[in-house]
């Protein structure tokens, strides 16, 4: 490990008038800041001797100190003084560092076995004249981007503060494409948009969806990661790492200055983020390259996460799962017991005599066959959902007490069916839907986590849905990341592995948390309709801050088939609620949608009509030592190649988009002369995601390093190949 450390500290006159540079290792990148006349510090951003962030103004408005004084009986009186002040100009420099550090790490899980972390650092120390307060903002440029940060150390000037305003710009060098979300302070499930940055506001209206806990805050706000791509060929993607103790940043788009601005999630007060010093901002982050491969290979947001910081990680593991589930998304089952009640009062409610409505998926005897198909076919685990007491009354009614987490349902049979689970090889994920009730969940965790102990449960799937309570807080305020990481360190203590379902958007932070194995926090498979291109977005947005519990591997489309006695109305091109990809394109989705935690999603009778095409879901590695990324577009195509974690074996995927196109799979990445076997799973002639999405074909060959195969993907099309050494 190298690492520089220099330190100048030059005259105010010289600091002011010159910038400071830095470049990436490679060069390629090159960092300016200074301050401009009024003492605002900015920054640009040069690539390949292309400026991509145009000069950017950095700072915040604040909230004046909270003037915190004891008086004589040692009562604490906190007071809010002061107006709205600026940490924005007046600033002059005191000193600048110079760094850099090249080392490589081993991530718990994750798409490669070694990570390189290399970068070289400037750290700029601020003073504002008239007011006396202490700033830092640290830069960090890698050969795939940037990093920075704001820093406020231990002062005199400033100690407890709220952000009404992060002032951080992003300004743009023309009128780029950008697949974008609308911003909101609580859902991301959204269909990706794509067109010009002018055009975000008139195509905002296109997003009606509708959903309880949704909550734009304009026609110009968008959400990160931001991908974007310059006339000039140039993919810009705009992000955040290592969101602690922080509201998630969006960004508003100013197009008179073709800029953006960080927006934060304000409180119920309209505060964006409390801070108490000494106290770092998440790193603001902008990945770029001239080919679209390199974003998806950039390492950058784990990078600018802290090192790990669990001690014992022997408990964490990939995991392979089905799941009670599908049949409840696409309501053939229920989550509730009974349809007798129209609202519960936890632990007074007495179900025993209530009528089972005969729906409720999660019984003994449906769980036992679920495990009993998931044992056969060599899965980890099996998610069961609707298997507490509460499901009667449990969305949207504002309720504080709606679920204990503890109680199960009186045909659901926790210790028999954890035993049972046990002896086939299974282990069963726990399930904890919060409807957003926080203080409800944090009243119940270690009890829910110690019953997890109890019964042998190694992993949670938790959930968010609806508005928060307490009411006025948002998704991805503060309050809310705040809670969300308490729930992964505490279920750490326990020894479990956490899958978070609404949750804030990751940023990393599962470098430091590695049982911080999934989160959903977008649209995933079980929204159906997503557009033909949905997931040759997705890995260039989402899945930047970390893996995403897609829920992939539907191979029955148009649910209302799973229902006995279906009549098809052949008019209908796209069936209401149906899913819209091929079945080739389901499977290139296990290597496309990189997760320690892969779901196996639809229900076990559709496995049984394509066992060929289900046995690559059950081959398919979790783990992988490398990934190659052989070919990508965002919006049109993404094929990745990975070699998964301690052998010979190779998976490739790809995921296609709105054209039928040849994909070019160069295995060169193969070991020399060696001789392989590829299992190609694959569109049929025929395949069309509306009308004929199960046609696909299955075939071997026998491969090389020097074997080039072209494969035909459809529309919303795909493949899958696994390749094993040919014994
Ligand atoms: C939304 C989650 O995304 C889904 O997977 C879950 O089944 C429901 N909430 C109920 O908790
Ligand atoms: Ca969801």
């Amino acid at each position: 490990m190298k690492n520089l450390f220099i330190t100048l500290t030059i005259s105010f006159f010289t600091l002011n008038f010159y910038g400071q540079s830095i470049e990436s290792p490679n060069a390629e990148f090159e960092l300016n800041f200074y301050l401009d006349k009024k003492g605002r510090p900015f920054y640009n951003l040069i690539y390949k001797k292309e400026k991509i962030i145009e000069n950017s103004g950095l700072g915040f408005i604040i909230n004046n100190e909270i003037d915190i004084t004891t008086n004589n009986n040692n009562d604490v009186d906190v007071d809010l003084i002061g107006d709205e002040v600026n940490l924005l100009n007046g600033f002059s420099l005191i000193s600048i560092s110079r760094s850099s550090k090249n080392e490589t790490w081993k991530p718990i899980w994750g798409e490669e076995s070694l990570i390189r972390n290399n970068y070289n650092e400037l750290l700029v120390k601020l003073e504002q004249g008239f007011s006396g307060r202490l700033m830092n903002i640290r830069f960090r440029v890698f050969d795939s981007g940037l990093g920075f940060r704001y820093e406020f150390p231990t002062q005199k000037n400033l100690s407890t503060f709220i952000i009404k305003d992060e002032k951080t710009e992003f300004a743009m060098t023309g009128d780029h494409k950008a697949f974008w979300i609308p911003g909101d302070y609580d859902t991301q499930e959204y269909n990706y948009l794509e067109s010009k940055l002018s055009e975000i506001k008139e195509r905002s209206v296109d997003f009606k969806e509708q959903n309880v806990s949704m909550k734009r805050f304009s026609d110009w706000g968008v959400q990160t990661a931001l991908m974007m791509k310059t006339s000039s060929g140039i993919y810009i993607n705009l992000h955040e790492a290592a969101l602690i103790e922080y509201s998630a940043m969006h960004l508003e788009f100013d197009l008179s200055k073709m800029s953006f601005e960080s927006h934060l999630t304000p409180d119920a007060f309209g505060n964006m983020a409390y801070i108490n010093v000494p106290q770092n901002t998440p790193w603001r982050t902008v990945i770029a390259s001239d080919d679209a491969k390199d974003i998806l290979s950039s390492r950058i947001t784990y990078n600018l996460n802290e090192p790990n910081a669990i001690d014992d990680t022997s408990w964490i593991k990939p995991t392979k799962y089905m799941g009670v589930w599908w049949e409840m998304i696409t309501g053939q089952s229920t989550w509730w017991y009974t349809n007798e009640l129209s609202s519960v009062r936890i632990n007074e409610t007495d179900y025993s005599n209530l009528k089972p409505n005969g729906t409720h998926a999660a019984n003994n005897k449906k769980v036992k066959d679920y495990i009993d198909f998931a044992s056969k076919h060599g899965f980890d685990a099996l998610l069961v959902e609707g298997w507490n007491i509460g499901w009667e009354d449990w969305f949207d009614r504002k309720k504080d007490y709606v679920f204990d987490f503890l109680t199960p349902y009186p045909d659901f049979d926790i210790d028999y069916l954890n035993k049972y689970a046990k002896e086939k090889g299974i282990s069963l994920m726990m399930h904890h839907e919060t409807s957003g009730a926080i203080r409800n969940y944090e009243r119940h965790m270690d009890r829910a986590y110690a019953l997890m102990n109890k019964f042998g449960y190694k992993s949670v799937k938790s959930g968010y849905v609806g508005r928060i309570i307490p009411a006025g807080e948002r998704h991805y305020g503060q309050y809310m990341v705040n809670h969300y990481l308490h729930a992964i360190k505490k279920a750490a203590d326990y020894k479990i592995m956490v899958n978070a379902h609404e949750a804030v958007r990751p940023t990393g932070v599962a470098r430091t948390y590695p049982n911080h194995i999934g989160n959903e926090s977008a649209r995933g498979a079980e929204f159906r309709g997503s557009k033909a291109n949905h997931t040759t977005i997705l890995p260039f947005t989402r899945l930047i801050g970390g893996p995403m519990d897609y829920t992939p591997g539907i191979f029955e489309m148009d649910p209302r088939k799973n229902r006995p006695g279906f009549q098809p109305n052949l008019n209908e091109t796209i069936p209401p609620g149906a899913v819209t990809t091929t079945l080739a394109n389901q499977l290139g989705l296990y290597v496309v949608m990189y997760s320690p935690l892969q779901m196996a999603a639809d229900l076990p009778k559709n496995y049984m009509r394509f066992p060929d095409a289900f046995q690559f879901i059950k081959d398919v590695a979790l783990d992988w030592d490398k990934s190659v990324y052989l070919e990508a577009e965002p919006g049109r195509f993404i094929t990745i190649a990975r070699k998964e974690k301690n052998s010979d074996n190779w998976f490739v995927g790809n995921s296609n988009g709105y054209n039928t196109r040849n994909a070019t799979v160069d295995f060169s990445f193969l070991d020399g002369e060696k001789k392989y076997v590829a299992t190609i799973y694959r569109d049929g002639k025929e395949a069309d995601y509306l009308t004929k999405p199960q046609e696909y074909v299955v075939e071997s060959k026998i491969i090389t390093s020097k074997t080039k195969l072209k494969i035909r993907t459809v529309a919303a099309g795909g493949f899958a190949i696994s390749v094993y050494p040919n014994k």
